[in-house]
Order: C-alpha cells, then structure tokens, then sequence
C-alpha cells in the first residue's frame, strides 16, 4: 500500500506515521528526517538543506525530489511506503506521479490531517523528539515517562531548531502559499481522505488506520 501524509506543520503526520507503519510494514520515509540527518552529518545535502530548513521555507523541489526518487526505488519500498511531507508542492506531486509511473507504483490513498492553526503553534513549541531514535513527544499533549528522557530507548530529548514561534509563522505561511493548493489536486484525482487532526492521538491513529484497511 503506497500512502502519503499531508497536512500543515504540527498536524501530526510524524506520530501518526510512527504507528501506521508498526501496523501495515511499510518504510516511513520522511523528507524532513532525511534532510534533518543530512544536516547533522553536515553532508553536502545537509549544508544546503540548512539554508532552507532554519529559516522555515521549503527546499527547492530539485534536491527534494531528487531524494524522494531515490529513496522509492529501494527494494523495501515494492510492497508499499508511507511518504510524510513530500509532496509540497505542485511540481513535487507531478514529479512523484511520474516516479511512481516508471517504478509501476501508484498512490493509494493521500490521508490529509486537519488542525487549525491556532493549536500549531501550541503543539511545535511544546515538541519533544528523541536524539537516537526520532520519537516524538510533547511536554503538555504526549509527555514522556521521565522529563526529557525517551519512553523507548532512553535516548536524550530535544527541540527542533525551527520549531520556535517565528519559524513556525515562516512554516505556516510556506504551507498555505505552496502546499495546501495540492489538496485539490488529490481531491480531483479521487484519493484524498480527510482526517480530524485535532482530535486525541490515538483516536487519530484509529480513524486512520480504518480509512486504510477500507473500514470508513
Ligand atoms: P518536516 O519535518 O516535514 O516538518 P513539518 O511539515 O513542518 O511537519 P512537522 O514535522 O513539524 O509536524 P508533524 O505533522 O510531523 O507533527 P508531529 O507528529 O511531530 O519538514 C521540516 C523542513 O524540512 C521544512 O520546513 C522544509 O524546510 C524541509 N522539507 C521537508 N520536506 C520538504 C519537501 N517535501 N519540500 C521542501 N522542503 C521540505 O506532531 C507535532 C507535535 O504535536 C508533537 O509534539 C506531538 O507529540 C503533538 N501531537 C501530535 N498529534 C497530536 C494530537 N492528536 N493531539 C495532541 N498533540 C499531538
Ligand atoms: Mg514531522
Ligand atoms: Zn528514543
């Protein structure tokens, strides 16, 4: 099953993806993790991922999609992958179509998490994430047992470095400017199902989780 994740910064796409992929075994392959680790091993991509990503704006659709073509013909990606943040674009989605063409792949169903945005900001400035393992948490919404140390692997929690409010106005914008013109083009395509992202994680996880297995 070939599924993607939209929806606006903090809608919850990464904590549903941690799920999602533990139930159907399928790759979780984010765009932003990806760009993250470049950016930590200080790689070439990660140098110039670095401009974009801190200041909050969306890196150009030729690295990005250079990236997400490489990452889908992998071998663990022929029974299926989770894509989470990629499409952002219209040029994104159209190369994705076209990727997926030549791999004889075809999106399945495009789950779009609604949140409105006076809660984003609330949930990205109260983000958690696990330095070994990537989980995610929230100090309020989703704490961890212990302040700061993972549930999982006890790894060491921190903050994103654009998750603070003026990034997350830059991120905001990016999203309604560039990203969410692509509900329509799912919508016109007959695979977008919406999900109410405002509601509790794991009523979330359930709803999605039936969408999938053709329940809802
Ligand atoms: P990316 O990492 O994709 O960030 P994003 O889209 O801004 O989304 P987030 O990861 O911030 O939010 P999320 O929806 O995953 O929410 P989460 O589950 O963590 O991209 C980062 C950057 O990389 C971009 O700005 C851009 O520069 C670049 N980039 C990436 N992809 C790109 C692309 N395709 N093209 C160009 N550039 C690209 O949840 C958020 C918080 O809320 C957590 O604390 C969580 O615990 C909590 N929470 C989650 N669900 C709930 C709930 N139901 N109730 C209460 N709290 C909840
Ligand atoms: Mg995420
Ligand atoms: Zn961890």
């Amino acid at each position: 099953m070939n599924i993607i994740f939209m929806g606006p910064p903090g809608a919850g796409k990464g904590t549903q993806a941690e799920r999602i992929v533990d139930e159907f075994k399928v790759p979780h392959i984010s765009t932003g993790d990806a760009f993250r680790l470049a950016m930590k091993q200080g790689t070439p991509l990660g140098v110039e991922a670095k401009k974009y990503v801190d200041q909050g704006l969306l890196v150009p659709d030729e690295i990005t999609i250079g990236i997400v073509r490489e990452r889908l013909s992998q071998p663990d990606c022929d029974t299926g992958f989770l894509l989470d943040g990629f499409p952002r674009t219209i040029s994104q989605a159209e190369a994705l179509d076209q990727i997926a063409s030549e791999l004889n792949k075809k999106i399945d169903h495009v789950i779009n998490l609604s949140v409105d945005r006076n809660l984003l900001l609330a949930r990205l400035t109260g983000r958690r994430i696990c330095k070994s393992c990537g989980a995610t948490y929230h100090i309020l919404f989703n704490p961890p047992a212990q302040e700061l140390v993972c549930d999982k692997c006890s790894g060491e929690l921190y903050q994103r470095s654009d998750d603070t409010e003026e990034k997350v106005g830059t991120r905001l914008d990016e999203y309604i400017n560039k990203t969410a013109p692509l509900l329509e083009y799912y919508r016109n395509q007959g695979i977008l199902r919406e999900v109410n992202g405002e509601q509790e994680i794991n009523t979330v996880t359930a709803q999605i989780s039936s969408l999938l297995r053709g329940l809802a």
